[in-house]
Protein backbone atom coordinates (compact mmCIF):
# COMPACT_ATOMS: atom_id res chain seq x y z
CA UNK A 1 0.00 0.00 0.00
CA UNK A 2 1.38 3.31 -0.65
CA UNK A 3 2.76 5.80 1.83
CA UNK A 4 1.97 2.75 4.22
CA UNK A 5 4.77 0.77 6.29
CA UNK A 6 4.05 -2.25 8.04
CA UNK A 7 6.64 -3.71 9.83
CA UNK A 8 8.15 -7.29 9.24
CA UNK A 9 10.75 -7.84 12.20
CA UNK A 10 10.83 -11.04 14.03
CA UNK A 11 11.74 -9.04 17.40
CA UNK A 12 8.50 -6.72 16.51
CA UNK A 13 6.37 -9.60 15.43
CA UNK A 14 7.04 -11.83 18.57
CA UNK A 15 6.67 -8.79 20.64
CA UNK A 16 3.40 -8.11 19.31
CA UNK A 17 2.27 -11.56 19.97
CA UNK A 18 2.68 -11.04 23.33
CA UNK A 19 0.83 -7.64 23.13
CA UNK A 20 -2.03 -9.24 21.89
CA UNK A 21 -2.32 -11.77 24.36
CA UNK A 22 -5.33 -11.15 26.85
CA UNK A 23 -3.14 -12.39 29.78
CA UNK A 24 -0.58 -9.98 29.09
CA UNK A 25 -0.83 -7.69 32.25
CA UNK A 26 -0.37 -3.88 32.22
CA UNK A 27 3.14 -3.48 33.12
CA UNK A 28 4.13 -5.99 30.83
CA UNK A 29 1.67 -4.21 28.31
CA UNK A 30 3.37 -1.17 28.76
CA UNK A 31 7.18 -1.95 28.59
CA UNK A 32 5.74 -3.89 25.40
CA UNK A 33 4.32 -0.58 23.58
CA UNK A 34 7.62 1.14 24.87
CA UNK A 35 10.11 -1.40 23.53
CA UNK A 36 8.11 -1.62 20.00
CA UNK A 37 7.40 1.72 20.03
CA UNK A 38 11.32 2.21 19.80
CA UNK A 39 12.24 -0.87 17.34
CA UNK A 40 9.89 1.02 14.94
CA UNK A 41 11.55 4.87 15.79
CA UNK A 42 14.41 3.17 14.09
CA UNK A 43 12.70 2.92 11.02
CA UNK A 44 10.26 5.67 10.83
CA UNK A 45 13.80 8.17 11.32
CA UNK A 46 15.68 6.39 8.33
CA UNK A 47 14.98 9.79 6.24
CA UNK A 48 16.17 12.02 8.61
CA UNK A 49 18.95 14.24 7.03
CA UNK A 50 22.23 13.94 8.84
CA UNK A 51 25.46 16.43 7.92
CA UNK A 52 28.99 15.73 8.08
CA UNK A 53 30.89 16.96 11.17
CA UNK A 54 34.80 16.57 12.43
CA UNK A 55 34.96 14.08 15.84
CA UNK A 56 37.96 13.73 17.40
CA UNK A 57 38.66 10.33 18.16
CA UNK A 58 41.38 8.70 21.53
CA UNK A 59 43.47 7.92 18.12
CA UNK A 60 42.88 10.59 15.25
CA UNK A 61 40.50 13.04 14.02
CA UNK A 62 37.68 11.25 11.56
CA UNK A 63 34.65 12.66 9.91
CA UNK A 64 31.55 11.99 12.03
CA UNK A 65 27.80 12.78 11.46
CA UNK A 66 25.27 14.32 13.58
CA UNK A 67 21.40 14.78 12.45
CA UNK A 68 20.67 17.88 10.91
CA UNK A 69 17.47 19.15 9.04
CA UNK A 70 14.11 20.46 10.98
CA UNK A 71 13.72 19.60 14.57
CA UNK A 72 11.59 16.94 15.38
CA UNK A 73 8.32 17.15 17.84
CA UNK A 74 6.16 14.22 18.51
CA UNK A 75 2.12 14.13 19.47
CA UNK A 76 1.05 11.30 21.36
CA UNK A 77 -2.63 11.48 21.07
CA UNK A 78 -3.80 11.00 24.70
CA UNK A 79 -4.55 8.67 26.48
CA UNK A 80 -3.04 5.25 24.69
CA UNK A 81 -0.14 7.35 22.89
CA UNK A 82 1.31 8.03 25.93
CA UNK A 83 2.14 4.43 25.91
CA UNK A 84 4.78 5.37 23.17
CA UNK A 85 6.33 8.35 24.28
CA UNK A 86 9.44 6.73 26.43
CA UNK A 87 10.53 4.37 23.64
CA UNK A 88 10.61 6.87 20.51
CA UNK A 89 12.61 9.71 23.16
CA UNK A 90 14.91 7.16 24.01
CA UNK A 91 15.90 7.09 20.37
CA UNK A 92 15.63 11.13 19.96
CA UNK A 93 15.96 12.26 23.51
CA UNK A 94 15.84 16.12 22.08
CA UNK A 95 11.97 15.63 20.46
CA UNK A 96 9.79 17.88 21.81
CA UNK A 97 6.59 16.51 23.25
CA UNK A 98 3.09 18.10 22.42
CA UNK A 99 -0.13 16.52 24.01
CA UNK A 100 -3.66 16.11 22.14
CA UNK A 101 -6.30 14.17 24.34
CA UNK A 102 -9.47 13.12 21.89
CA UNK A 103 -11.65 10.18 23.05
CA UNK A 104 -13.92 8.34 20.84
CA UNK A 105 -17.32 8.63 21.80
CA UNK A 106 -18.76 5.20 22.00
CA UNK A 107 -21.76 5.65 20.76
CA UNK A 108 -21.06 7.43 17.80
CA UNK A 109 -17.38 6.42 17.12
CA UNK A 110 -16.56 10.42 16.54
CA UNK A 111 -13.23 11.89 18.06
CA UNK A 112 -13.80 14.59 21.14
CA UNK A 113 -11.31 16.76 21.68
CA UNK A 114 -10.37 17.70 25.21
CA UNK A 115 -7.13 18.87 25.63
CA UNK A 116 -4.53 20.13 23.81
CA UNK A 117 -0.32 21.43 24.78
CA UNK A 118 1.73 21.76 21.87
CA UNK A 119 5.31 23.24 21.96
CA UNK A 120 5.08 27.02 20.67
CA UNK A 121 7.41 26.01 18.05
CA UNK A 122 5.46 22.89 16.43
CA UNK A 123 4.79 24.54 12.96
CA UNK A 124 8.32 24.50 12.90
CA UNK A 125 8.83 20.63 13.73
CA UNK A 126 8.73 17.47 11.60
CA UNK A 127 5.81 15.66 13.85
CA UNK A 128 5.43 12.17 14.49
CA UNK A 129 1.81 11.62 15.31
CA UNK A 130 1.64 8.45 17.93
CA UNK A 131 -1.39 6.22 18.49
CA UNK A 132 -0.92 2.75 19.18
CA UNK A 133 -4.54 2.00 17.56
CA UNK A 134 -5.90 3.03 14.08
CA UNK A 135 -9.61 1.83 13.97
CA UNK A 136 -11.62 3.59 12.29
CA UNK A 137 -9.27 6.72 11.64
CA UNK A 138 -11.51 9.40 13.19
CA UNK A 139 -8.91 9.98 15.74
CA UNK A 140 -5.75 9.81 13.65
CA UNK A 141 -7.81 12.59 10.87
CA UNK A 142 -8.89 14.93 13.95
CA UNK A 143 -5.17 15.02 15.25
CA UNK A 144 -3.59 15.35 11.36
CA UNK A 145 -6.31 18.14 10.92
CA UNK A 146 -5.32 19.63 14.15
CA UNK A 147 -2.05 20.43 13.65
CA UNK A 148 -2.47 21.06 10.30
CA UNK A 149 -4.45 24.07 11.44
CA UNK A 150 -1.24 24.91 14.05
CA UNK A 151 0.45 25.31 10.92
CA UNK A 152 2.23 21.88 10.57
CA UNK A 153 3.26 20.42 7.41
CA UNK A 154 5.47 17.10 7.91
CA UNK A 155 4.01 14.90 9.85
CA UNK A 156 3.91 10.97 10.22
CA UNK A 157 1.65 8.68 11.79
CA UNK A 158 2.98 5.38 13.81
CA UNK A 159 0.48 3.24 14.73
CA UNK A 160 0.76 -0.39 16.48
CA UNK A 161 -1.72 -1.88 15.34
CA UNK A 162 -3.86 -0.74 12.40
CA UNK A 163 -7.04 -1.64 10.48
CA UNK A 164 -7.60 -1.65 6.75
CA UNK A 165 -10.84 1.23 7.38
CA UNK A 166 -8.48 3.32 9.71
CA UNK A 167 -5.77 2.99 6.86
CA UNK A 168 -7.77 4.14 4.09
CA UNK A 169 -9.71 6.83 5.98
CA UNK A 170 -6.25 9.01 6.99
CA UNK A 171 -4.76 8.01 2.93
CA UNK A 172 -7.97 9.47 2.13
CA UNK A 173 -7.92 12.60 4.32
CA UNK A 174 -4.10 13.08 4.44
CA UNK A 175 -2.93 11.16 1.78
CA UNK A 176 1.03 13.02 2.16
CA UNK A 177 0.80 11.80 5.69
CA UNK A 178 3.32 8.35 5.59
CA UNK A 179 1.68 5.53 7.90
CA UNK A 180 3.97 3.42 10.11
CA UNK A 181 2.16 0.38 11.47
CA UNK A 182 3.60 -2.87 13.36
CA UNK A 183 0.64 -4.69 12.69
CA UNK A 184 -2.10 -3.97 9.78
CA UNK A 185 -4.85 -6.29 10.92
CA UNK A 186 -7.99 -7.60 9.54
CA UNK A 187 -10.92 -5.72 10.16
CA UNK A 188 -13.13 -3.78 12.86
CA UNK A 189 -16.32 -5.22 14.66
CA UNK A 190 -19.47 -3.89 14.90
CA UNK A 191 -18.26 -1.75 17.94
CA UNK A 192 -15.55 -0.17 16.49
CA UNK A 193 -12.58 -2.50 17.63
CA UNK A 194 -10.35 -3.66 15.55
CA UNK A 195 -10.01 -7.68 15.13
CA UNK A 196 -7.75 -9.80 15.86
CA UNK A 197 -6.51 -6.53 17.76
CA UNK A 198 -5.62 -5.96 21.44
CA UNK A 199 -8.90 -4.90 22.58
CA UNK A 200 -9.04 -1.38 24.74
CA UNK A 201 -4.89 0.11 24.49
CA UNK A 202 -5.80 2.60 26.77
CA UNK A 203 -7.43 0.58 29.61
CA UNK A 204 -4.82 -2.16 29.01
CA UNK A 205 -1.72 0.75 29.43
CA UNK A 206 -3.55 1.89 32.34
CA UNK A 207 -5.51 -0.98 34.32
CA UNK A 208 -8.77 0.66 33.71
CA UNK A 209 -11.02 -1.72 32.90
C1 LIG B 1 -8.49 4.73 21.21
C2 LIG B 1 -7.11 4.72 20.58
C3 LIG B 1 -7.24 5.75 19.51
C4 LIG B 1 -8.65 5.60 19.07
C5 LIG B 1 -8.66 4.84 17.79
O1 LIG B 1 -8.63 5.80 22.06
O2 LIG B 1 -6.09 4.99 21.49
O3 LIG B 1 -6.99 7.07 19.96
O4 LIG B 1 -9.34 4.85 20.08
O5 LIG B 1 -9.95 4.75 17.29
P1 LIG B 1 -10.41 5.49 15.98
O6 LIG B 1 -9.35 5.22 14.94
O7 LIG B 1 -11.71 4.81 15.67
O8 LIG B 1 -10.57 6.94 16.26
P2 LIG B 1 -9.88 5.98 23.04
O9 LIG B 1 -10.91 6.83 22.41
O10 LIG B 1 -10.34 4.63 23.51
O11 LIG B 1 -9.28 6.84 24.21
P3 LIG B 1 -8.12 6.48 25.26
O12 LIG B 1 -6.82 6.50 24.49
O13 LIG B 1 -8.24 7.59 26.23
O14 LIG B 1 -8.42 5.13 25.86
N1 LIG C 1 -9.29 1.70 20.32
C1 LIG C 1 -8.67 0.68 20.97
O1 LIG C 1 -8.03 0.90 22.00
N2 LIG C 1 -8.78 -0.55 20.46
C2 LIG C 1 -9.45 -0.81 19.34
O2 LIG C 1 -9.49 -1.98 18.91
C3 LIG C 1 -10.09 0.25 18.67
C4 LIG C 1 -9.98 1.50 19.18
Amino acid sequence: MANVTVFDHPVIKHKLTLLRDKNTGSKQFRDLVSEISMLMAYEVTRDLKTAEIEVETPLTKTTGYELSGKKLGIVPILRAGLGMVDGILNILPAARVGHVGLYRDPETLKPVEYYCKLPSDIAQRDILVLDPMLATGGSAVAAIDFLKDKGCVHMKLVNIIAAPEGVDVVKKAHPEVPIYVAGLDEKLNEDGYILPGLGDAGDRLFGTK
